[in-house]
């Protein structure tokens, strides 16, 4: 049942029986048509970008839409997980049904990610969150010189790192965005973040990756295997990611 909406009504009175929004009806559908093979399974993803200021008006940061996280979410949530969305500053609505949780900062995206992956039975760890940050952020807008600027930056925590979730019995997928080499890379970062899957994709192209709507890559497990992820709509790529993931669980 989708309930109506609050508000203005024909007869010229306010209460609920305003059209639900069809974008909420259409994920209502795609949910019950879907089979529930994630019921009961606490899932957590991330997505989007983080900024990280350098002064109030500024910030360090990266072309991450979110778009890929956001359709994770919209899958696991249709195959009946409860799933929590960990969201960098992005211009997306949550899937309906969805959990949502808003950060800024890197450091501010592991503590929700470390209050709410207790007990996940999966993570997926799409989102890009920014490396560096400026060692001294200035609490008022810098004004600018004749001169160049050097901003000194520091190192932001890795969050798949520090959780170190395979080891409390989570399945965990991450994601590698590349510009060259790779299945190395990505490998690499399978074995120094304790990853059991990463998903590679070459960006800085347009038409995949991101900001776009189509994606393409290569899913990497531990064993050394790898799945071909094929040109497609990202809720397209999601939903493969999850096919290899909830047989695993
Ligand atoms: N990641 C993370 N914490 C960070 C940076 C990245 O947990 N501070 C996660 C991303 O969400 C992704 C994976 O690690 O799942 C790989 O991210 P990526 O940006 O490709 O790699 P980095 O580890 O940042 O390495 P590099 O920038 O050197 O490629």
């Amino acid at each position: 049942l989708v309930a109506p909406e609050s508000g203005a009504l024909a007869s010229g009175r306010d209460g609920s029986g305003r059209l639900a929004d069809p974008e909420q009806i259409a994920e209502a559908c795609v949910a019950m048509l879907t089979p529930d093979t994630l019921k009961g399974k606490k899932v957590v993803v991330s997505a989007g970008p983080t900024r990280e200021h350098s002064d109030p008006v500024r910030f360090l940061s990266n072309p991450s839409s979110g778009k890929m996280g956001f359709a994770l979410a919209e899958q696991a949530v249709s195959r009946g997980a409860q799933v929590t969305l960990v969201a960098g500053p992005v211009a997306l609505e949550a899937p309906h049904g969805v959990t949502r949780i808003d950060v800024t900062g890197t450091e501010e995206m592991l503590e929700a990610m470390r209050q709410c992956t207790a007990g996940a039975d999966l993570v997926v760890m799409a989102a890009a969150p920014a490396d560096y940050r400026p060692a001294q952020p200035s609490a008022h807008k810098v004004k600018k010189g004749d001169g160049d600027l050097t901003l000194t930056l520091t190192r932001t925590p890795d969050i798949l790192k520090s959780l170190d979730l395979r080891a409390r019995g989570t399945l965990v997928i991450g994601f590698a965005a590349e510009t060259r080499d790779l299945e190395a890379y990505a490998r690499k970062k399978l074995q120094d973040k304790n990853l059991d899957a990463v998903v590679g994709n070459i960006v800085g192209h347009a038409g995949t990756g991101f900001g776009a709507q189509n994606n393409a890559g290569r899913l990497f497990f531990r064993d050394g295997g790898e799945l071909e992820l094929p040109l497609g709509t990202k809720g397209e790529m999601a939903a493969r990611i999850l096919d290899w993931a909830q047989e695993r669980l």
